[in-house]
């Protein structure tokens, strides 16, 4: 199967000297490209600023912005349709959803700065990703939460229509951002959940793609 992978955070602009972005480190994202290579897939990371080395056997895209890794995955879903491939995505960047509505080609000077950073609204890739057609034959999220991570999933699941969500709780020691383990869960859109203990991001990658190799 083909696969591609989001990871890493993204960076929007405000002018040459500030940019809106999240503390991803792209690990999670990274470790399902190597697992999902290692089990013989046809594997492209898209990925945004991170200091991360490819995974053998893995091509790699690398794209600054949200706008960038959309049009990045597009491309790629729309080669994978024209080969008739079947092909999955694993949306697993950090992806910033709000960017400036205007990025200055001039540095700010700070006291010129209150008052004028209007965002709106970056493009949702895995959502886009699922609305395709002919829709991939998986779309998977990921959910990071503080509190109730499995039904903060499950929204995100329903809302974007994808075939299941990878949950985590940040909040928890040893999950999250940085981290070199995770405990998280699968969301399902019937409200059906697999629960995994806190295990290391690699083994995590690993379930993960067992899981979109799944017919059923
Ligand atoms: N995602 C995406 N494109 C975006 C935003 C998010 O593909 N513009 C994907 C992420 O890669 C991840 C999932 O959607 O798989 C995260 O969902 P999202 O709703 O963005 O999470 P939060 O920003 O945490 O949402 P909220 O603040 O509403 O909880």
């Amino acid at each position: 199967m083909k696969i591609v992978v989001t990871a890493g955070p993204t960076r929007e602009f405000i002018d040459p000297a500030r940019f809106l972005s999240n503390p991803s480190t792209g690990r999670m994202g990274f470790a399902v490209a190597d697992a999902a290579a290692r089990r013989g897939h046809d594997v492209t990371l898209v990925a945004g600023p991170v200091a991360l080395k490819t995974p053998r056997g893995v091509k790699r895209v690398d794209v600054v912005s949200a706008r960038e890794m959309n049009a990045a995955v597009a491309a790629l879903l729309d080669a994978a349709d024209s080969a008739g491939a079947r092909v999955a995505l694993v949306a697993a960047a950090a992806v910033a959803d709000w960017r400036p509505a205007r990025t200055s080609q001039l540095k700010l000077r700070k006291a010129d700065m209150k008052g004028v950073l209007r965002l709106v609204r970056n493009p949702d890739i895995a959502k886009a990703a699922a609305r395709r057609r002919p829709r991939p034959f998986k779309v998977v999220g990921f959910a990071a939460e503080t509190g109730d991570a499995l039904c903060g999933a499950l929204d995100k699941c329903r809302g974007k229509r994808l075939d299941f969500v990878v949950a985590n709780d940040i909040s928890r020691a040893g999950s999250g951002f940085g981290t070199a383990t995770d405990e998280v869960s699968f969301a399902f859109p019937d409200g059906s959940h697999k629960d995994f203990p806190l295990m290391s991001k690699r083994k995590v990658a690993l379930n993960i793609i067992k899981e979109i190799e799944n017919e059923d």
